[in-house]
């Protein structure tokens, strides 16, 4: 349909149409994030935003993590395509602590699927802090797998014959999720296992009640060991891609848990992540993450990315005052909220 030398509406769709189809597919990739133009901007401009703030403090009830240097600080973006947009102390290497617990978790549904893990966990939020023994005591069984008690739980449950298989199966899934080897900073795991009296306190009761699933102090040990990775938070951003990215890792194209229950994950994390301030962490940022108290959080972004930082200042719920406001804040400038854009 030529008209004169203009071409007509009809005959330019179907030539971009054609174009289109005559490039196959995989030379055309995925299609871009529409927001990935502003990631380095907002990633920087969250870093220098707070970088100078102080507020909270290293926690202390682990001796070593004292011995963090406090000003340490560093903010990332990992789109699913595993590109990273960063800024500050993204290389640095620091316990992984809590955040570890929603990737055992997914090992556990990966192995037995959600339902073993509904009914032998829970996945209900507690709305008290993240050792409380209270709510076990108050709900009598673990009540989900990112508080102590259903982490502790979930590694018993992980299906090995003996302890050395069950923490390489641990240490193999997270660093599956991260797409390198992770291993263990063995003076974090000493200073946390010497001083684990109240984690062994939990893992008794449980045992007690039958929510336990191996023996106690073996749960204790590799639980323990699994908070004592060392990551970086470039690499909790990449484990927050693989979640964003259909449970495949962006690096190794590894499918490391089932794409159909990553939702799953994501709810519990929406509703736990953040123990007793997960209710204000979701009305202000909306995303579904996960804090550990070495100073590590990472959101996911669904099918999109995931934001990650680390700052080892504490607030008093256990989770780091840096990287909480500039999740946020990155969160609010993309208008990524899962339920709609949030407001700063
Ligand atoms: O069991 C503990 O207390 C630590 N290994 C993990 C606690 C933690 O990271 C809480 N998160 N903010």
């Amino acid at each position: 349909m030529l008209k004169g030398n203009r071409i007509s509406f009809p005959a330019a769709l179907a030539a971009t149409l054609a174009m289109a189809l005559s490039t196959p597919a995989f030379a055309r990739g995925p299609m871009p994030d529409p927001a990935v133009k502003d990631f380095q901007r907002v990633v920087d401009a969250a870093y220098a935003k707070y970088k100078d703030l102080k507020e909270g403090k290293n926690a202390d009830y682990i001796p070593i993590l004292t011995e963090t240097p406090s000003d340490l600080f560093g903010v990332v973006i990992v789109a699913k395509d595993g590109k990273v947009y960063s800024a500050g102390d993204v290389d640095y290497v620091f316990s992984i602590q809590s955040v570890s617990k929603p990737f055992t978790a997914a090992l556990v549904m990966s192995e037995q699927g959600p339902e073993v893990l509904k009914e032998k966990i829970g996945v209900e939020p507690t709305g008290m802090a993240f050792n409380s023994k209270l709510a076990l005591a108050v709900y009598e069984d673990s009540v989900n797998p990112l508080v102590n008690a259903g982490a502790i739980a979930a590694v018993s449950l992980v299906q090995a014959t003996s302890e050395q298989e069950r923490w390489n199966k641990v240490q193999q899934n997270l660093s599956d999720f991260a797409g390198r080897p992770l291993t263990v900073l063995e003076k974090v795991y000493e200073s946390e296992y010497t001083t684990a009296f109240g984690n062994r306190g939990i893992a008794n009761l449980l045992y007690n009640w039958g929510r336990l699933y191996s023996e106690p102090e073996e749960a204790l040990r590799v639980y323990t060991r699994e908070c004592s990775v060392g990551v970086s938070a470039k690499d909790l951003g990449m484990m927050g891609a693989t979640l964003a990215n259909g449970g495949v890792n962006p690096l190794t194209r590894k499918q490391v848990m089932p794409a159909g229950h990553v939702p799953e994950l994501l709810a519990i994390m929406a509703t736990a992540g953040f123990y007793d301030e997960s209710g204000v962490w979701m009305f202000k940022a909306g995303l579904p993450a996960k804090t550990g108290v070495g100073g590590g959080i990472v959101a996911v972004v669904p099918g999109r990315f995931a934001i990650a930082a680390f700052s080892p200042r504490l607030n008093e719920a256990g989770n780091s005052v840096r990287s909480m406001k500039a999740i946020q804040d990155i969160a609010a400038e993309l208008g990524v909220g899962v339920f709609g854009p949030n407001p700063n």
